[in-house]
């Protein structure tokens, strides 16, 4: 398959220092014997960042070569570890992050420890010290956990004094990888990333998680189709209440992205399909989906319903009771 519009891509202008990254591109990827010689471009690597200092130092990396482009969450630049080029995305300061710590995506996370999860329930500096820890580490661990699932998601080397190391997602000619919001698709491509995409979201769903914030800025596409990044917020499935919620969200997300273009995805329902199979028990990595959901039209029983309700009404009349006694 032809390599997409990667030529109109804008990533490979993202870095801050593109002589370098052009030198050590050699490093990466040697060029074919005989072929044309690596560009030889004399300067020197940026300034390292503060935050990345400790890791220089420990002799984790060798050189920062670039910043890419920062994103909301976090800044990511291509390091080179020995004869590699990585990837170090270095967490901004809690202050500075957005929505993605929200409580709805933290709901059902399991803590390796209980005097840690005690303490992260507590609004103290210990256990606020602690809840930024656990939210630093998800990531990495989300990563591991995916990449030994057979999920494509770039291949975890640890993670140190809050920078997360892992490889470099690349394009063929050893560039940083462009995001799908940076390419032009055919109609068969889009078609075809859209079905590993789904396949990924299903593997992924099998180990337990749901990305929460699946789009088209948090899609690479390599040489070999799409890799999904960006995992802080992932979301463990069977705790969380707003999982099928961001299931969805995230496979509507992929189904209008591609189906710019190729419209016919537009009518699909993997969404609902995938979590109606996850909840009976029935998703597997390679469960054969049809893209379509039967919606339940049969007709409610009124009274049934209001029963409900009513359970439920004097359940929560019977939990606030003891507040309202007291004030
Ligand atoms: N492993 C990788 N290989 C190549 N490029 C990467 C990699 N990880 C991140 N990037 C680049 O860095 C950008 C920011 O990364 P990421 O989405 O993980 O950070 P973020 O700050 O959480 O982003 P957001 O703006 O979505 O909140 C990505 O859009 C991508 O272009
Ligand atoms: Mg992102």
């Amino acid at each position: 398959m032809p390599s997409p519009g990667l030529l109109q891509s804008t990533t490979r202008w993202r870095t801050s220092n593109m002589a370098d990254y052009l030198r050590l591109r050699g490093l990466a990827r040697p060029g074919p014997a005989g072929g044309p010689p690596p560009p030889t471009i004399r300067t020197r690597s940026m300034k390292v960042p503060k935050r990345l200092q400790p890791l220089v130092d420990d002799g984790m990396i060798d050189e920062v070569i670039a910043q890419l482009m920062s994103g909301k969450e976090a800044q990511v630049y291509v390091v080179r570890c020995g004869d590699g080029l990585r990837c170090a995305k270095v967490f901004k300061e809690a202050r500075q992050r957005s929505f993605k710590q929200a409580v709805q995506y933290q709901e059902g996370r399991k803590m390796r420890n209980s005097r840690r999860a005690r303490a992260m329930s507590k609004k103290t500096r210990y256990g606020q010290k602690e809840q930024e820890q656990a939210w630093l580490s998800a990531e990495v661990d989300a990563l591991y956990r995916l990449a030994s699932a057979g999920v494509r998601v770039p291949q975890p080397f640890g993670f140190v004094d809050g920078v997360l190391l892992m490889e470099l997602v690349a394009d063929d000619e050893g560039y940083a990888a462009p995001r799908l919001d940076d390419v032009t698709l055919t109609p068969e491509q889009a078609r075809d990333y859209h079905g590993q995409v789904i396949a990924d979201v299903v593997r992924m769903l099998c180990a337990g998680l749901v990305h929460g914030d699946l789009s088209e800025f948090n899609v690479l596409l390599d040489p070999q189709g799409p890799v999904i990044i960006d995992l802080p917020q992932a979301v463990d499935a069977a705790g969380n209440n707003n999982a099928a919620m961001m299931l969805e969200r995230d496979v509507n997300n992929m189904r209008a992205y591609f189906g710019r273009f190729a419209p016919e995805l537009l009518t699909t329902d993997y969404g609902k399909e995938i979590w109606a199979l996850y909840e009976s028990g029935e998703l597997h990595p390679d469960s054969r989906l049809t893209g379509h959901f039967e919606h339940d039209t049969s007709s409610v029983d009124v009274g049934d319903l209001m029963d409900v309700i009513d359970d439920v009404l004097e359940e929560e009349a019977e939990r606030l009771a003891p507040a309202w006694e007291g004030s």
